[in-house]
């Protein structure tokens, strides 16, 4: 019954909206007058829920607050991420920017203006559960004490469309660290903001919010599993995950989650957003694996973002084997990749 529901990127990949009709569509639209012009048009492309997103996303794009860490950046690259890898440009910024999942406000890909009604400060991170003293921080203070760099990952979403973005933050061993776990904590919770008010996708009462998703505390120490702040040397847009959203490469793009309010150290395996969903489709763990396909459709190969119709191999754990195969022997039982 949930599935039937369901709507964007847990369907088959030939199902969700293509990068160009997607382009074609925003074109349209920003090529018309404002107002009641966008909802005829769009409601004669089918598509009048979009339409009045559209038109609330418009009004909203003029009270947007600029955000206020923009003085950070841009932050210098480490060299030991310095590329996506051969043959792996960096994806063009307007695409990464407007192409996006986050379905706190909507559950298609043309969510950037919506998004803007994203509330950026306040914003505190909570840090609880089994740590040595619950803490709660500032954005702010807590950009100011994390050591800020830039990473160049690649992104592999479940649905097989990828891109390889510079985000800048900071490792997420540091904010462990800083948070302070008990020997207990064997895992870390994550959680997304709520608020259906300005989030109108937290309305959808079937998707079970706020938005979660989890790693073992492994996995949280290894180099490679970062807290991004930024994007493309400036600070994280809303539509992206601003002010802070994790960034997990050798996993599909789910487990990324965006716009993160509370880490929670705990004992227990947390559930995610959408293993809660549809747990036979979406484990805990999430590898990118080529050769383990989806319950319905392949993984074996993926779309760059900007490369038209061009496919390419997708490689064991996004081409980062060599940095994090080691986390998972002896978990050879385990479901590791779907
Ligand atoms: N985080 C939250 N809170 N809500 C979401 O809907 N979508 C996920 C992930 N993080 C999502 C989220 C999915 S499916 C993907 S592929 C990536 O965000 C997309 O990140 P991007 O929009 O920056 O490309």
């Amino acid at each position: 019954m949930l599935l039937k529901r369901l709507k964007g990127w847990e369907l088959p990949e030939r199902a969700v909206t293509s990068e160009s009709v997607f382009h074609n569509r925003r074109a349209l639209l920003k090529g018309l007058a404002a107002g009641p012009m966008i909802l005829s048009a769009a409601a004669l492309a089918g598509c009048s829920d979009e339409a009045s997103a559209e038109a609330d996303a418009a009004k909203q794009l003029a009270s947007v607050e600029p955000d206020p860490s923009s003085h950070l950046y841009p932050v210098k690259r480490n060299p030991a991420f310095a590329d996506g890898g051969p043959d792996r440009p960096i994806t063009d910024p307007d695409l990464a920017t407007s192409y996006n999942n986050f379905y706190e406000f909507g559950s298609h890909k043309n969510i950037s203006r919506a998004a803007q009604a994203l509330k950026i400060r306040p914003w505190t991170v909570t840090l609880d559960g089994e740590v040595a003293q619950p803490k709660t921080i500032d954005i702010d203070d807590l950009l100011d004490q994390m050591p800020l760099e830039e990473r160049v990952y690649r992104l592999r979403c479940v649905e097989a469309w990828s891109m390889v973005v510079p985000w800048s933050g900071f490792p997420l061993s540091a904010l462990v660290k800083l948070a302070e776990p008990l020997s207990s904590a064997k895992y870390i919770r994550m959680e997304t903001f709520m608020d259906p008010d300005n989030a109108k996708g937290q309305k959808q009462h079937w998707y079970p919010w706020p938005y979660i998703e989890g790693l073992s505390i492994e996995e949280a120490m290894n180099d490679l599993a970062f807290i991004a702040t930024g994007i493309y040397g400036k600070p994280m847009p809303r539509q992206n995950g601003a002010p802070l959203r994790l960034a997990v490469p050798w996993k599909y793009g789910f487990k990324s989650t965006k716009s993160i309010v509370r880490f929670t150290f705990t004992s227990e395996r947390p559930v995610s957003f959408w293993e809660e969903l549809q747990k036979s489709e979406y484990g805990f763990w999430a590898n990118v694996n080529p050769e383990v396909p989806h319950a319905r459709w392949s993984q074996a190969s993926e779309r760059p973002l900007g490369g038209g119709n061009e496919r390419i191999p997708t490689l064991l754990y996004n081409g980062y084997a060599e940095q994090v195969a080691g986390l998972y022997k002896g978990m050879e039982g385990e479901r590791l990749f779907t």
